[in-house]
């Protein structure tokens, strides 16, 4: 995305944001937004960027953003509709994300997208966006809720090397054609506003989960388990069966995800 793209999205998008600003280079809009958030910056905010040199993914990991190849921005969103929550607020705040990315997707360009629990969103199964939410407390307090989206658009957003650590996609490739990142950009931004306080989310979420009723590999802790998807809890856990038959819901941060090794 450039600053015309950026321009051009936002135009539609009056009145939706407090501050919005775009970066041709940046380290992370992340760390944008959080530092607005210290200076004192309330309502919703959005900042996005061409490049990130410091971009960051989950569990610590880098994320590469190259100029005009995909779209990264993060947002500042609105805590209320996440206060009663706070116990999964990170987990619901990264599916409603996602499920509004796998909308806008469906909507704009006819895509099959999944969400890959927690964060991801998959095309053909392979990742085409990841998502990186962060939340700062004061005690029991939520201060802020920041989502960072990272999007593929062209086949040059795959980083090359062995730097990762799923399968990676990108619109691109999988349509076959070429994409108006202004449009894309607005499409799913809107779709995130609108679709901020929802009660179909747990319901449509599962709808678009990849590996229901399938087995999938969790690694906890470093420990790889066996478990069948068997879909989302209403906080936005993921429940599974083990293989001795004993259900449980795993949140964020504790496992990672992965499909079967046979
Ligand atoms: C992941 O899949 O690990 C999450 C990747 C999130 C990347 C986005 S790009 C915009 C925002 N700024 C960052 O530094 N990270 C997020």
């Amino acid at each position: 995305m450039n600053t015309s793209d950026f321009n051009l999205a936002i135009s539609s998008l009056e009145g939706s944001f407090t501050k919005t600003a775009f970066f041709e280079t940046i380290g992370s809009t992340n760390d944008v937004v959080a530092e607005w958030v210290h200076q004192g910056v309330k309502g919703m905010c959005l900042a996005a960027a061409g490049e990130q040199t410091r971009g960051r993914g989950r569990a610590g990991r880098t994320w590469q953003s190259s100029a005009g190849n995909c779209l990264a921005f993060s947002l500042l969103l609105d805590t209320e509709s996440y206060i009663n929550q706070e116990s999964n607020v990170l987990g619901l705040a990264a599916l409603s994300t996602a499920l509004a990315i796998c909308e806008s997707l469906e909507s704009q360009y006819g895509l099959k997208p999944e969400i890959k629990w927690p964060n991801d969103v998959l095309l053909d199964g392979k990742k085409v966006c990841g998502i990186l939410p962060e939340t700062e407390w004061n005690g029991d307090q939520l201060r802020s809720l920041i989502v960072g989206v990272g999007v593929n658009v062209t086949r040059n957003a795959i980083p090359t090397g062995d730097v990762l650590n799923f399968p990676a996609t990108s619109i691109e490739e999988v349509l076959g054609d070429n994409v108006d990142q202004s449009k894309l950009f607005f499409s799913i931004v809107a779709q995130i506003v609108k679709k901020k306080m929802r009660t179909d989310l747990i319901k449509e979420s599962e709808n678009r989960m990849a590996y229901k009723d399938q087995e999938v590999d969790l690694v906890i802790n470093g420990n790889i388990q066996t478990a069948t998807v068997i879909g989302l809890a209403a906080d936005g856990g993921l429940r599974a069966q083990l293989v001795d038959g004993e259900q449980r819901v795993f949140y964020t941060g504790e496992i990672q995800l992965r499909p079967h090794a046979k």
